[in-house]
C-alpha cells in the first residue's frame, strides 16, 4: 500500500493477530526506520522502544498490559518510551544540530532555550517525552500499514509495573504499547467508529 490517504483510510486497530505468523526482522526494521522520519522538539527524538518478541518477556508483559490477548498472539509488542530527559547535552542530535549552526555559542543558546521549555518542571518533563514519543507511535502505526503489517496500541497497561519489569531508567516513560503481526483472517473486525469531524472539533478564530 503506497497511497498515503490509501494507509490512513485502511490502518485499522486489528484485535486478533494470527499467532502462526511471524513478523520478519527485516520488516520491523522497515517499519521503525520508516516511522523515525517523525518529527520532534529541536529533532531531539526523545524516545526509545523495546521489542518484546520472545514467550518469556511476553509472559512478562502480558499481567501488566491487563492481560489483553493481544500481547501473547501478536510476534511482537512495542514498548514505546519517552525520555524526560531526553533535551539534556549527552544527546547525540545536538551534535549534529551544531554542524548545521556552525557555532557553540548558537548550539548552548539552543540549549538553554530547550531546557527552559522542557527541563524545568516535572509537568514540561512528561509533556515532552509523551508529546514526541506519541508522533513516533502514530508513525510507527502507518508505517507498519505501509509495509502490510497490522498495528495496535495500548494504553490499558500498568505503566509503573512495565517501567519496573523492563528495568527502565528514571527519567524514561513507558508512553504506550503497540502490537505488530498480521491479521486473524477467521475473526471479524467490528466497523470502524464514529469520528469526530471538524466541525464538532475545530474552532477557527
Ligand atoms: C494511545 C492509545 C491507547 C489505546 N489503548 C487500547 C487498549 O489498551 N486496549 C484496546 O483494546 N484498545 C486500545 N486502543 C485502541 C482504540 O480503542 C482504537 O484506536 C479506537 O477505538 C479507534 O479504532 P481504530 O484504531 O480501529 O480506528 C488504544 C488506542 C490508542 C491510540
Amino acid at each position: 500500500m503506497t497511497d498515503l490517504k490509501e494507509v490512513f483510510e485502511a490502518r485499522r486497530s486489528v484485535n486478533f493477530f494470527d499467532k502462526q505468523k511471524g513478523l520478519d526482522e527485516q520488516v520491523l526494521q522497515n517499519i521503525i526506520n520508516l516511522a523515525t522520519l517523525a518529527p520532534s522538539a529541536f529533532n531531539l527524538q526523545p524516545w526509545q522502544i523495546i521489542a518484546v518478541k520472545t514467550d518469556e518477556a511476553k509472559k512478562r508483559l502480558y499481567p501488566l498490559a491487563s492481560n489483553q490477548p493481544k500481547i501473547l498472539d501478536a510476534p511482537v509488542t512495542l514498548i514505546i518510551i519517552g525520555d524526560r530527559a531526553g533535551y539534556e547535552k549527552d544527546n547525540p542530535a545536538w551534535s549534529d544540530l551544531e554542524k548545521m549552526l556552525g557555532n557553540k555559542e548558537a548550539l548552548e543558546k539552543t540549549q538553554q532555550f530547550a531546557y527552559a521549555l522542557y527541563g524545568t518542571t516535572p509537568e514540561r518533563k512528561i509533556k515532552f517525552a509523551e508529546s514526541n514519543a506519541g508522533l513516533l507511535a502514530a508513525s510507527i502505526m502507518y508505517a507498519a500499514k505501509y509495509f502490510g503489517v497490522e498495528s495496535h496500541a495500548m494504553s490499558g497497561i500498568d505503566f509503573e509495573g512495565i517501567h519496573k519489569e523492563f528495568k527502565l531508567g528514571t527519567d524514561k516513560e513507558v508512553v504506550m504499547l503497540i502490537a505488530l503481526g498480521y491479521f486473524d483472517e477467521s475473526k471479524t473486525l467490528y466497523p470502524r467508529r464514529f469520528r469526530k469531524n471538524f466541525k464538532d472539533m475545530v474552532q477557527v478564530v
